[in-house]
């Protein structure tokens, strides 16, 4: 028999782990500061050494690719709380949305690497430690580093999708879908 105990546990599931909220909400803040830094900074064809918003552009972008590496690590070790999704069509959206992000996350910053490299600068994990060259001019490298700009838009659009989808929960739903990452 439903009880409005068992009504309201049926639309509150689980919350994500303490660990998987931190990435989210960090990366989430990450991405919003390289995507405004990407559009704001000089155009990199005119710069020479990596400096000021280029700089700071590659430094928080080679980051963000250790954290995600580090966060992907921890989506397949960890438990993640169950759907309550009924409609089937919904969770298989939600994964391939998912999938599509964390295999974006790691492609974007490996091919602004590429185009970094390709271009001659120096790349330094958040601004400090130097990494290795991952292509020379006129390499496969750098042609695939080309990429970079329009892997980046793939990504936004994900991410729009994403919250769209979170929006649909919130305001047509109304399942607190949002809690389980709060
Ligand atoms: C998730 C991480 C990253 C995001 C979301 C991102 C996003 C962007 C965006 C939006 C632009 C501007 C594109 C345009 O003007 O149309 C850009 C350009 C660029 N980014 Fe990134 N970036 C990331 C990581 C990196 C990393 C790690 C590096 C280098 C180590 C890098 C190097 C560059 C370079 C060289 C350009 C100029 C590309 C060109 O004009 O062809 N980015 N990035
Ligand atoms: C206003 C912005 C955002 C909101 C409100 C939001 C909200 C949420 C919510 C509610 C979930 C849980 C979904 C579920 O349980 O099925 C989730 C999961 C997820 N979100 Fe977001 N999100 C936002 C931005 C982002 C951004 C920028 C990314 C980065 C690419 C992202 C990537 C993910 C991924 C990969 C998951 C799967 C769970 C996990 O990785 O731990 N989200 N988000």
């Amino acid at each position: 028999m439903y009880t409005p105990d068992t009504i309201r546990f049926r639309r509150t599931p689980a919350r994500y782990d303490v660990a998987s909220r931190l990435f989210h909400w960090s990366c989430a803040l990450l991405l919003v500061a390289q995507f405004s830094i990407g559009w704001l900074m000089p155009d990199a064809d005119s710069v020479k050494t990596p400096s000021g918003l280029v700089a700071w552009h590659v430094g928080i972008g080679s980051a963000l690719l250790v954290i995600f590496s580090v966060r992907l690590v921890w989506v397949v070790m960890r438990k993640a709380p169950g759907s309550d999704e009924p409609r089937m069509v919904l969770r298989f959206l939600a994964v391939a949305v998912h999938s599509s992000m964390y295999v974006l996350m790691l492609l974007v910053p490996l091919l602004g690497w590429l185009n970094a490299s390709g271009r001659g600068w120096v790349v330094r994990l958040a601004g400090i430690w130097r990494l290795p060259e991952l292509a020379t001019a006129n390499s496969t490298g750098a042609a695939l580093g080309e990429w970079h700009s329009t892997s980046a838009i793939v990504l936004l659009i994900f991410i729009g999708l994403h919250i769209f989808a979170v929006v649909v929960h919130q305001i047509g739903f109304r399942d607190s879908l949002l809690g389980r990452m709060l």
